[in-house]
């Protein structure tokens, strides 16, 4: 079983990345390999909207993504982790996701080999976890729509400061229970 992490935040081992390499831990204590990945350190160019990808399953842009997408085919699991930005995924985030349309044929249906799991987690410096519900779930909906078998969402609420999360031990606890789970 091999569960990767991908995760969108700027910051160098902020409370997104944090929270996620808590789920890979419970994963690895489960026997899964692991593999995590920040995207801020990657090269991902914008995706230049040519659709060739729909036709080949392969993106004409070479950049970091020609590695994501073999990791990804070679996942069992995957952990995307992002901290909200105005209200949205951050910036990277979105660019890694505009970058999955070569999995999509052009009828819809998917080129991924097998189902893949997809756990997602984010973190946002409003308390109120309710906020940005909608659209957590509406995200859950496009990973469903793209043929991932989305397993839920992690939410921590009130993290500015970067070890924030540190003080939020019941969270990572449910992090590595979810790793663990997810490898189950
Ligand atoms: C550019 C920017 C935009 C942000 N927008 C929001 C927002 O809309 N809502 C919110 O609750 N927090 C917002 N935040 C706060 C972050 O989501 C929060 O601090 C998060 O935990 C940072 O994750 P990190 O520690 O992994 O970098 C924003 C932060 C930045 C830098």
């Amino acid at each position: 079983m091999k569960v990767l992490g991908l995760e969108g935040s700027p910051r160098k081992n902020g409370n997104t990345e944090k929270l996620v390499k808590a789920i890979l831990g419970g994963a690895t204590e489960k026997g899964a390999d692991t593999k995590f990945y920040k995207l801020v350190n990657m090269n991902i160019s914008l995706c230049l909207g040519c659709f060739s990808c729909r036709e080949t399953g392969t993106c004409v842009t070479q950049d970091d993504m020609q590695l994501l997408h073999g990791e990804i085919q070679s996942s069992d699991a995957i952990i995307l982790g992002s901290p909200v930005y105005m209200w949205q995924v951050s910036g990277q985030t979105k660019l890694f996701m505009d970058r999955l349309v070569p999995f999509i044929k052009p009828d819809f249906t998917s080129r991924l080999k097998g189902k893949k799991r997809v756990f997602m987690v984010f973190t946002q410096g409003n308390p109120d976890e309710q906020t940005f519900k909608v659209y957590f779930e509406y995200l859950e909906n496009l990973f469903s729509f793209l043929h991932y078998d989305v397993k839920g969402t992690m939410v921590a609420t009130g993290t500015r400061d970067p070890n924030d999360i540190l003080q939020q031990t019941d969270l990572l606890e449910k992090a590595r229970e979810i790793g663990k789970n997810l490898v189950a």
